[in-house]
Parts: structure tokens; C-alpha cells; sequence
């Protein structure tokens, strides 16, 4: 695996993509940009506006085993993780949970009670499972995209902030433009019937993982990071501290972005780019700000354009 084959790649993945969901580019790219970090996805946004329907090409096009979870209010952890089935003479045999697969769908994962929640993001983080005190080690490549509903809804567990905390990088799924229900309308048989091709292989993705950890990141672009996250650390209407995943994540994510962009070192514009997908998410606004109607989006904004970007 090399940069240039990287490139033609990621290219691919997002032609297919393109079969299913029209426009949202941005998340797309998020995707292939999580995949290659190792990290895992949220996609927010509301019903409708083809969350699933992302995941589930992406997963399709990235070869690999899939799963799909539906989360509902009466699952228990051992439907996300598996357990013992024992036999007339009392052995055990272990059967998985659907968290064993390269590609996990955790679709509307906030309709589950916060104790299902915690056996997938413990799962998550530590990238095994343990059961009667076995421990069972998943996939690799392993990534979960996670979706949820519109929080506030009925029947709705909203995630706390160390779980929301997990995700590498959140997407938020809007409502098409114009122009884009335009063209779902006007290809809506060949989305309903999309041929998506498989255009790489976990062996594939391994490589690519590994070969991101190659790209250069300057003393400069590292100082500019840690600009950023702690100016929106101490930012007034922040309420609760950014944690230090959010700092690792701009690094690992920014070296992601660039691979697929072709280049072997970061520029300032790729953590520029990615602190919205990054650290939204993990930003809380002080109350007396919200009321004031000041968005964590607004405050990564006027963050950005004040901290100085390094020369390049
Ligand atoms: N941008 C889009 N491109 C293609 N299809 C779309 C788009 N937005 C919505 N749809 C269609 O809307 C329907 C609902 O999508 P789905 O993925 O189930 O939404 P969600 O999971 O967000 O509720 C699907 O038939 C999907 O094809
Ligand atoms: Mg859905």
C-alpha cells in the first residue's frame, strides 16, 4: 500500500457511496477518514434523511464481515456481546454477539437502556469482550457506526458525555437541499437498487491504518492543535473541559485526511477542516450561553478564526 494507491482507493469508495446517498460529501469522507484513524462514527440527524441507509453501503463497499444492531428499550448487553449456550452434558460453547464483525451498524443506539449502551462502548474502546471471565478479542478492522434519533423523543436514553466522549468523529445527516431531492428523486430506482461494488479488503484498510501513522506532522501543525483545543478548552462559554481524546483525535484524524488527500505531511487546513467533526460533539455550552442561543458549532468557529495558523 502506498499514498497514491491510498488515494485511488478512498476515490472508489466514495464513487460507490455515491450510488446510494446523494451529496453529504463531508460525511462520507468522515467515514473513510474513521476507518483509517481506527476510530469509531456517530451520525446524528433526523429520521429520514438516510443515516442507515450511509452505513450500510459503506459497509458493503468496504469488504469485511457487517452487522447490523437494532436497539431497542428491551435488549440486554448479551444481544450486543453474545454468551454461553451450555449442552445437555454441560459444555460450553460461546456464541457471539453481532459486535463480532469488521463492521458494526449500532443503529439508533439512544432507544436502549444505558446498561445495553455501556456493554457496546465498553466493547468499543477496548476492542474485546470479557464473558464469565473469558475474553474474546474482535475483529480488525473494527469500526462502529453508531446512529441515533433526535434526542429528547420518547423512549429516548440520551448517551452521557464519556460515552459521546468514545466517538472519534460525529456527523450530523441534514435534510437534502434542493437541488440534492432534485437528483434522489430523479435516481430514486437506481438508489432503491444500488450495485455497489466491494473496492478494498481489511487486509487493504490494515495497511492503510498503518501507512497513516507515516504521515508527517510538524512541530508547528502539533502546536497548532494544541492551540486550538485549549483555546476551546478555556473558552468562556464552555462548560465542561475538552478531554485529551480531543486533541489525539485532530492528530490522528488530520494524518488521515492527508493520506487520502495524496500527501505525506498535514497542512493547518486538514485540522482545520476536521475540528468541527472532531470536537463538536464533545463540547457543552455553559446554560446562561445556550440561553443566549450560542451553539458549540459558533463557538469552534470564533476559536478558529482566532488562533493563529501556522505558516506553510
Ligand atoms: N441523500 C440521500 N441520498 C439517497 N437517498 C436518500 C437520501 N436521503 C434520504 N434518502 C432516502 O430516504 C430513505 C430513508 O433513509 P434512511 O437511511 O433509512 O434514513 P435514516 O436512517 O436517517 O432514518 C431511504 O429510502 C433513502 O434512500
Ligand atoms: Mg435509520
Amino acid at each position: 500500500m502506498n499514498i497514491e494507491k491510498t488515494a485511488e482507493v478512498y476515490r472508489k469508495i466514495m464513487e460507490e457511496l455515491s450510488r446510494a446517498v446523494i451529496g453529504k460529501n463531508e460525511i462520507k469522507k468522515a467515514l473513510v477518514i474513521g476507518l483509517i484513524a481506527g476510530g469509531h462514527i456517530l451520525i446524528e440527524g433526523p429520521p429520514g434523511s438516510a443515516k442507515t441507509t450511509l452505513a450500510k453501503s459503506f459497509s458493503k463497499i468496504i469488504g469485511g464481515t457487517f452487522k447490523r444492531i437494532q436497539f431497542t428499550p428491551d435488549m440486554m448487553p448479551a444481544d450486543i456481546t453474545g454468551f454461553y449456550l451450555y449442552s445437555l452434558q454441560g459444555e460450553p460453547s460461546f456464541i457471539e454477539g453481532p459486535i463480532f464483525a469488521n463492521i458494526v451498524l449500532a443503529d439508533e443506539l439512544n432507544r436502549t437502556t444505558p446498561r445495553t449502551q455501556s456493554a457496546l462502548l465498553e466493547a468499543m474502546q477496548e476492542h474485546q469482550v470479557t464473558i464469565e471471565r473469558q475474553t474474546f478479542l474482535l475483529s480488525s478492522p473494527f469500526m462502529v457506526i453508531a446512529t441515533q434519533v433526535q434526542t429528547g423523543g420518547e423512549g429516548t436514553y440520551p448517551l452521557t458525555d464519556v460515552q459521546i466522549d468514545r466517538f472519534l468523529l460525529r456527523a450530523y445527516s441534514q435534510h437534502p437541499d434542493r437541488e440534492e431531492e432534485g437528483r434522489i428523486i430523479s435516481s430514486i430506482d437506481s438508489i432503491e437498487a444500488p450495485d455497489i461494488k466491494m473496492v478494498t479488503t481489511t487486509e487493504e484498510i490494515i495497511a492503510m491504518q498503518q501507512l497513516s501513522k507515516q504521515i508527517h506532522v510538524s512541530p508547528a501543525v502539533v502546536n497548532y492543535i494544541t492551540s486550538i483545543v485549549h483555546s476551546l478548552r478555556f473558552d468562556p462559554d464552555v462548560l465542561s473541559g475538552l478531554s485529551a481524546r480531543s486533541g489525539i483525535t485532530i492528530f490522528k484524524c488530520a494524518r488521515a485526511f492527508a493520506l487520502l488527500d495524496g500527501r505525506d505531511y498535514v497542512i493547518p487546513d486538514d485540522v482545520k477542516r476536521l475540528v468541527y467533526f472532531a470536537v463538536e460533539h464533545r463540547l457543552r455550552v455553559k446554560p446562561e450561553a445556550e440561553m443566549e442561543d450560542i451553539t458549540p458549532r459558533m463557538i469552534i468557529t470564533r476559536n478558529l478564526d482566532k488562533v493563529p495558523v501556522p505558516k506553510f
